[in-house]
């Protein structure tokens, strides 16, 4: 497989899973036509510094926190929800950072993550089947069968509303809103406002400390640029192909092929069959990739789609995104990683504790209990502790609104408070609270690997 010829569109004669049917033919070539000839979203230039960056994670020297909507939606695309999620993404990273002593990279689910795989094609409600919503970008999710049809001109609009998205984002990120100070202000009014909040109060009042002695010496937000702006990436999962071939160009300096709808891309746990539509066409392109790791990978296929996906054996190329729930991590995990070893390779473990704990409640509600997705955060930092590797990152769903879709954390939401606030078009996310906290569990491991890596360096010394 890994011989033959790639090209954009060389996924094309590959079965591919998850596809929508499109009735009108000509209306689609016509859509990806003119995504064709619109600008990239993202430079390949961009995508290399997240490379290289997703690199040294991958040795240990720095951490992957990937997050944000399961689905985002045409409906809820505001400037209140874009900051929103950045206030609250930008906090766990000073957290995670602090706890670490180490570079937090940041990437986003966001600015063009509007594709869903869906474990089943249709949908019944009192008796009637349509076909599965798949994402704003094919669907709509309205029950009627007008709703359901796909239509190529969603994939303008998801278009635009990235790169509206993406603009906000880039000035955020370098404007002065992302001034390490602000974030700091925001995560103490958290840590005040939490029922919890003396667990975080220590890790807080060390960061306010260390702020104040920074400031002391003159390594103050006047003097230093690079405290006002941080590196914020986007990533997305590359479900729908036609759209992602359209957006897929020639980087001019390098002549190689990069995916512009996103800086980092990752294959689902659906689509990652090796000779496989969505392989095929991650392989070709230069980009960070993901792939999505569920209980039903084996070894030997990991090692096969490790070949295809990552030939060369680039630093930070691919991160492998682990799902299994937490129940079966430590029995699925430890193979996965004895395999990677034995054949030397060096991939970034991340883990993404959400989509192997979504359980539904006894109202019907798809929900994730905060325990489990704790829990396994916690077995995956345990499992690599154990096999001599890196934990090193985590991959959440999340948003920055005080939303009621998973269950428990500090205040406790219970399967009674769903409905009052359960926006999600897809996936149960964290909410604002839930997430922070997550990022101080986090935090907690972080520093006690970092403690434990400091007595392997002393011992090593001796
Ligand atoms: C997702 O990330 O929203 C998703 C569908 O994940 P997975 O492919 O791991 O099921
Ligand atoms: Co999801």
């Amino acid at each position: 497989m890994a011989e033959s010829r790639w090209s954009p569109e060389s996924w094309r004669s590959k079965p591919v899973e998850q596809a929508p049917v499109y009735r009108d033919a000509q209306a689609l070539a016509e859509v990806e036509k003119q995504l064709a000839g619109f600008p990239p979203l993202v430079f390949a230039g961009e995508a290399r510094k997240l490379k290289r960056a997703l690199g040294k994670a991958a040795a240990g020297e720095a951490f992957l926190l990937q997050g944000g909507d399961c689905a985002e939606s045409f409906a809820e695309h505001s400037a209140d929800n874009i900051r929103d999620f950045f206030r609250v993404f930008l906090q766990m990273a000073v957290v995670m950072t602090f706890a670490g002593s180490s570079p937090v990279v940041k990437v986003g689910r966001i600015a063009g993550q509007f594709a869903k795989p869906r474990s089943a094609g249709t949908e019944t409600i009192g008796g009637v089947e349509l076909p599965s919503y798949r994402g704003d970008i094919i669907n709509d999710i309205g029950f009627t069968p007008e709703a359901r049809e796909p239509d190529p001109r969603r994939q303008l609009e998801a278009y635009r509303q990235s790169a509206a998205t993406l603009n906000l984002l880039r000035a955020f990120a370098g404007g002065g809103y992302a001034n390490l100070e602000n974030v700091h202000r925001w995560m103490l009014g958290f840590v005040k406002d939490s029922p919890q909040s003396g667990r975080y109060q220590e890790l807080a009042d060390r960061i306010t400390e260390t702020l104040g002695f920074m400031r002391a010496i003159g390594l103050d937000t006047e003097a230093h640029p690079e405290l006002r702006a941080t590196d914020f990436y986007t990533s997305h999962e590359a479900l729908l192909l036609g759209f992602e071939q359209a957006m897929t160009r020639v980087d001019s300096t390098t002549g190689d092929w990069y995916a512009t709808s996103g800086h980092m891309i990752w294959i689902g746990d659906r689509t990652r069959q090796l000779n496989g539509a969505h392989v095929e066409y991650c392989r070709g392109v230069k980009n960070p990739i993901g792939l999505k790791c569920g209980p039903s990978l084996k070894p030997d296929d990991l090692i096969r789609l490790i070949d295809a996906l990552d030939p060369e054996q680039e630093p930070g190329r691919l991160t492998l995104i682990c799902r299994f729930g937490a129940d079966k991590v430590e029995a699925h995990l430890p193979p996965l990683i004895r395999a990677v070893k034995r054949e030397g390779r060096k991939v970034l473990w991340s883990c993404d504790p959400m989509h192997g704990n979504t359980i539904k409640s006894a109202s019907g509600y798809k929900t994730r209990p905060f325990e489990r997705i704790v829990g396994e955060i916690k077995s995956f930092f345990a499992v690599h502790r154990a096999e001599g590797s890196y934990a090193g990152g985590v991959h959440l769903e999340m948003t920055g609104k005080d939303v009621t879709e998973c269950t428990g954390g500090a205040r406790a939401i219970s399967e009674a408070d769903l409905h009052d606030r359960y926006h999600t078009y897809c996936d149960p996310r964290l909410n604002a609270e839930q997430a922070i906290e997550v990022a101080f569990l986090v935090a907690e491991l972080l520093k006690a690997e970092r403690l434990a890596a400091g007595v392997k360096h002393v011992e090593a010394a001796e």
